[in-house]
């Protein structure tokens, strides 16, 4: 084993398996931001989830001043509209590139979703964990969801043939990413229980 310099960012020398998520909020002006966060995943077994934000970016104050948020869940062949949404800021403070991103209205919320990701989630904002670093973990509740017909789990298909027919996005920090086609059951040990 190598010994990692801890001086530097453990996450700049490996790779680490996440998930990659759109997350969108309302804009002071009336409009909806998206960006996407690797840093995302549900917080409890119940309807938490939460994703990891820096408070100098707009979906932190959006977020805060809105006090809710949609993520979206993209497929591999959206990787492209998910890295438009991390498109710089013009000196006027818009970020144009969102116009060429497809989205749906939410339906509990204030906000948009992109359209035709796998999953959706509606979150109103439950908790915010400040000073993670230069960073902090946004908690919503999640108040709506749906899935895509194709992404639904369904006892009647064979769950292997389903996710190689509707490959799932991950994401390698740093910078890749991966069309998860071919997957496995888990071995579960005989009497497990969560
Ligand atoms: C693949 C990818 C993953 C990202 N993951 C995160 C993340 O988990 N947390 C975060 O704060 N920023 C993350 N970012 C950066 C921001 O989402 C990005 O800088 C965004 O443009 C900020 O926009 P905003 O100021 O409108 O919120 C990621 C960017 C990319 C390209």
């Amino acid at each position: 084993m190598i010994p990692l310099e801890l001086e530097h960012a453990v996450w700049e020398q490996v790779y680490m398996v996440a998930p990659l998520t759109i997350v969108g909020t309302r804009e002071p002006d009336g409009t909806y931001d998206l960006a996407p966060k690797h840093l995302a995943i549900p917080m409890s077994w119940q309807d938490h989830y939460g994703f990891v934000c820096t408070p100098s970016h707009a979906t932190y104050a959006n977020a805060m001043r809105e006090r809710c948020f949609t993520v979206s869940f993209p497929r591999p062949e959206q990787i492209l509209l998910t890295s438009l949404a991390a498109a710089p800021r013009c000196d006027d403070d818009q970020k144009y590139a969102l116009q060429a991103i497809p989205t749906v209205a939410a339906t509990k919320i204030d906000g948009v979703l992109l359209d035709n990701a796998y999953l959706h989630f509606e979150c109103e904002l439950d908790r915010v964990v400040d000073d993670l670093g230069e960073n902090s973990l946004i908690i919503g509740r999640i108040v709506a969801a749906a899935v895509a017909e194709d992404a639904l789990r369904d006892s009647d298909r064979d769950a292997q043939e389903m996710i190689a027919h509707s490959p799932m996005l991950a994401y390698l920090h740093p910078g890749r990413f991966a069309e998860i086609v071919q997957t496995n059951a888990f071995p579960y040990h005989v009497g497990f229980k969560r």
